[in-house]
């Protein structure tokens, strides 16, 4: 559950349980693979799939801001090439037109509005590094104007533009399945576990169908396989905890600081009451367990009491080493858009519109700078990071079942040879589950706020019962006594 799923209203569920045949399959129905198709609706024969619902995934749980003011990223790109900094800039301004355009031609009904976006300096440390992307933004032909957020938020220095909005992203794909319905074939609750290449095709087999394709379109937030592009070692995952609390201002803005641990918060009114949608985010996943604390934080800085509190979820984003997204082609006719370094909605569309630029023209502009295959400097020397991260994470997950993380309710055993995880509910039932993620094989860790089994690794989420939440993991968890 999350703000953006909170009144959604519920419609029937098309689940594939057949072999199909089609030119092009997107997997993934976020922010990524309905833009991908909603550009390539006209070419005839498309197919897309999702292992939930649509937007159910990495979408529903984002803050939605379409916004190109966003921290220092131009300062921490152009550290390495100032031009690619224009270009990523120039990017993210063309997403945003690309989501005005497509939400007023199809009249899509979002709540989309236009709102002043905040970054400010939370320590003094941090106002250099803000004044240089304030000076970078100005020199590119932004109009940035100091001010302070409209909120208490431990603001050193703080600059807006005005250029910016805010949208409910569910409403919003929710708007594009209706274009779309009629057009392509949409599955949900119909999930992908293995991708065969053959000659000139992929044979993607789920659960109970199979589908050949000549192009496939990977929009399902991390892959769930390793090869070709090795993407474990190739980006690193941040986790942003949001707590929603009602409030009585409708307050017109967003806002966000500069640096870890990073805060933001952004407004949402839904027509009968008002939300803060606040979020603070923490870097290694295998050593910051302790969920309870991440989110009291949230509402510490916000200064949100317990009383006014809705919802509390958390989400995961990949974080690449250049801070610039993964988008294009990573093998003969397959395309991926990933790594979008939190900024998802800007990235996701932007994604889903080269993708299908390289579908239908064989380019894109952005095919060099967005280059999933990219290797230069920064990489290599930031490789060894990545990989010391992925074995810290392992490593993490082996040894953080420490009894003082967690209540009573949740203890480790091994069964029968098998290591298990056991969450004990509030009438003392037992939930058990395997304690071994089917990706790569981490140990899980329980997050006792949200109640789901998490990887510290990559980020795969199982419910109490071992059911599959996200991936990248295409398995379940469940506890088979007799397996
Ligand atoms: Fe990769 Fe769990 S080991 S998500």
């Amino acid at each position: 559950m999350s703000i953006w799923t909170l009144n959604e209203k519920k419609r029937p569920i098309n689940k594939l349980n057949a072999d199909l045949d089609v030119d092009t399959l997107i997997i993934g129905g976020g922010i990524t693979g309905l833009t991908c198709a909603y550009f390539l609706k006209d070419l005839g024969n498309v197919c897309l799939v999702d292992a939930d619902i649509i937007g159910h995934g990495v979408t529903m749980n984002s803050t939605a801001k379409i916004n190109y003011f966003q921290q220092c990223i131009y300062t921490n790109i152009a550290d390495n090439d100032y031009d690619k900094a224009v270009i990523y800039l120039k990017s993210q301004k063309e997403a945003i037109s690309l989501i005005k355009n497509i939400i007023e031609k199809e009249n899509i009904s979002c709540d989309f509005e236009n709102v002043p976006s905040y970054v400010f300096a939370s320590s003094k440390d941090e106002v250099v590094f803000l004044e240089n992307e304030v000076k970078f933004l100005r020199d590119n032909h932004c109009e940035v104007i100091k001010k302070e957020p409209p909120i208490n938020c431990n603001c050193y220095e703080g600059y807006c533009v005005n250029d910016t909005y805010i949208f409910n992203p569910i409403k919003y794909l929710n708007g594009l399945f209706n274009i779309l319905k009629n057009k392509i074939s949409i599955y949900e609750n119909s999930r992908i576990f293995e991708v065969e290449k053959t000659n000139d095709k992929y044979i993607c087999i789920g659960d109970g169908f199979k589908i050949t394709c000549k192009r496939l379109v990977l929009g399902c937030h991390y892959p769930f396989f390793l090869l070709p592009l090795l993407i474990p070692m190739r980006s690193s995952i941040e986790k942003s905890y949001m707590v929603v609390s009602r409030v009585n201002n409708d307050r017109k803005f967003t806002c966000i600081n500069t640096n870890n641990p990073v805060y933001s918060c952004r407004f949402y009114n839904d027509g009968k009451n008002i939300y803060q949608i606040s979020l603070s985010r923490s870097r290694n996943l295998a050593f910051s367990k302790d969920d309870e604390y991440q989110f009291s934080r949230v509402c510490e800085i916000f200064n949100i009491k317990d009383e006014d509190i809705i919802l509390k979820y958390s989400n995961t984003d990949i974080m690449t080493f250049d801070h610039m997204p993964y988008i294009g082609e990573i093998d003969n006719n397959m395309y991926i858009g990933l790594g979008y370094n939190t900024w998802g909605m800007t990235n996701g569309v932007l994604a889903g519109k080269i993708v299908s630029d390289l579908i239908k023209k064989g380019e894109s502009e952005y095919t060099e700078i967005f280059n999933p295959k990219r290797i230069n400097f920064s990489s290599m020397l930031k490789f060894p990071l990545y990989v010391f991260n992925n074995m810290k994470s392992y490593v993490g997950s082996k040894i953080n079942k420490n009894k003082e993380w967690y209540s009573n309710n949740v203890r480790f055993k091994n069964i029968d040879g098998d290591n298990v995880g056991v969450y004990i509910d509030e009438e003392g039932n037992e939930h058990i589950v395997y304690n071994k993620c089917p990706h790569l094989g981490c140990s899980l860790i329980f997050n006792e706020v949200e109640k789901t089994w998490d990887c510290p690794c990559h980020s795969s989420r199982f419910d109490i019962d071992g059911k599959r939440i996200k991936g990248p993991s295409v398995l379940d968890i469940t506890y088979n006594k007799k397996r």
